[in-house]
């Protein structure tokens, strides 16, 4: 019998495929590599995905949601997104280390202002507000002397494993008061004061995750002059701007106010949440420095950093950022968007409270409509939390903190009853 050629390959070839396929596993390190603990919050968005209930409400995700639950694209994004596709001179190339130069100038001048001088402003494109707080924590643990960062109690659950992940010791400072369910002044200023003079102090820049507490200008002030006296470097964190008041610049006002009193301020930008440009991955990392040199020096240093990392940014996201900022049109009708997605949730926290008292609630929950930003720190504690999600289907962090984007007008009557069940006749502000 006579085989061509190919079909004695095709024999060949699946008769060592399979005896391949029967070998058993082979013991390699893999074997002892443990399970890893799932994302406190990413972990959530996974099982309310697997969640069959119909009736089930995502309130865990820091992510915007339009009036029907659904993602929101900006239409002023999306139109930035026309302008990019018929533009001849767009391009997939490779951005420099430091990203974008023009997306950075806009970016910086959003947070700083206008006015802004960027020749003493060292800063650099990132992946997000993560990858800025990351880039930043490298460089502090490379170059700063003191190794410690006071980051406030609560926070944005991740700050704690960036900044620890990039070599710095983090330490707690007390921001939040339960039983008032207010800002902790009184405590934030005694830890601080009780910081090594010369560490690094993180704040939020606005709408402060998760508590939706900010200090008021009179005690942003009174936290400066403390700083300032202690000489302590400012890492601020601004992932809402714009989401505290619906106002973007007015939000900028504790970086600009430190800035004008002349802290060396850094910050990590994301326009994640302000833009709904999550997925894209675009934010900045940024030094007030005292001079042209010294911003090159620091540049420097910085791009060191990034390059044996990820060589360079992402670049759909900030051309979109760069396109809207660049034109005096769709930066208007941006403002007018972000005002419309802060004043939708500002509408949620008061519904939500007054579902609340409809179903029977007799607590006083007046802090959801004081606080601002993306979040309602509502008070109730990790059984509350396990109860609402096993019994109603609505997935939250076990804090008790509610992403009020993820309410709207046919599903807030529901969580305020599930809420009322669980919360009646037991304390809500106790749980440290
Ligand atoms: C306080 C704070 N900082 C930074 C981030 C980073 O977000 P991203 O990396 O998506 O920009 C978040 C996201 O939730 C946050 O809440």
């Amino acid at each position: 019998m006579k085989y061509s050629f190919a079909s004695l390959f095709f024999f060949f070839a699946t008769t060592t495929t399979s005896a391949f396929s029967m070998t058993a596993p082979k013991q390699t390190y893999l074997a002892d590599i443990p399970l890893g603990a799932p994302d406190a919050i990413l972990g959530i968005a996974e099982n309310f995905k697997k969640c069959t209930d119909p009736n089930k409400v995502n309130v865990c995700i820091g992510a915007y949601r339009d009036e029907n639950g659904k993602p929101w694209i900006l239409p002023s994004v999306r139109a930035a997104e026309k302008i990019m596709m018929d533009d001849e001179n767009e391009n997939k190339e490779y951005a420099s280390i430091a990203g974008d130069a023009a997306y950075v100038e806009q970016a910086i001048k959003f947070a700083y202002g206008q006015d802004c001088d960027l020749s003493v402003i060292a800063a650099v494109q990132t992946l997000s507000g993560t990858g800025a707080c990351r880039i930043g924590g490298e460089f502090l643990s490379k170059f700063f002397p003191v190794k410690k960062i006071y980051i406030p109690d609560p926070t944005w659950g991740n700050h704690i494993a960036i900044f620890q992940e990039a070599g710095m010791e983090v330490v707690r400072y007390r921001y939040y008061n339960r039983a008032t369910n207010g800002l902790d002044l009184e405590g934030m200023l005694e830890d601080i004061t009780n910081a090594p003079d010369g560490a690094v102090v993180l704040l939020h820049a606005c709408a402060h995750n998760p508590t939706g507490c900010d200090p008021t200008k009179e005690q942003w002030k009174t936290i400066s002059d403390l700083i300032k006296k202690k000489n302590l470097q400012v890492f601020f964190d601004s992932a809402y701007q714009g989401f505290a008041s619906g106002d973007a610049e007015a939000d900028a006002f504790a970086l600009r106010y430190f800035v004008e009193e002349g802290h060396n301020v850094m910050l990590a930008q994301s326009f994640a949440k302000n833009f709904g440009l999550y997925g894209e991955r675009c934010g900045t990392l940024s030094f007030v420095t005292n001079d042209a040199d010294e911003k090159e020096r620091v540049l420097s240093q910085v791009k060191k950093i990034i390059r044996p990392m990820y060589s360079s940014p992402p670049i759909h996201g900030s051309s979109i950022v760069r396109t809207v900022l660049t034109d005096e049109q769709l930066t208007k009708q941006y403002y007018e968007e972000c005002a419309f997605m802060a004043n939708r949730i500002g509408s949620m926290r008061k519904l939500l409270v007054d579902e609340l008292k409809k179903a029977g609630s007799t607590h006083d929950w007046s802090h959801i409509t004081s606080q601002i930003g993306m979040f309602a720190y509502t008070g109730m504690n990790s059984d509350m939390c396990d109860e609402l999600t096993s019994k109603s289907s609505i997935f939250l962090t076990r804090d008790g903190r509610i992403s009020l984007a993820g309410l709207n007008e046919n599903n807030v009557s529901y969580v305020a009853k599930a809420i009322h069940a669980v919360t009646d006749g037991k304390p809500i502000t106790t749980e440290a």
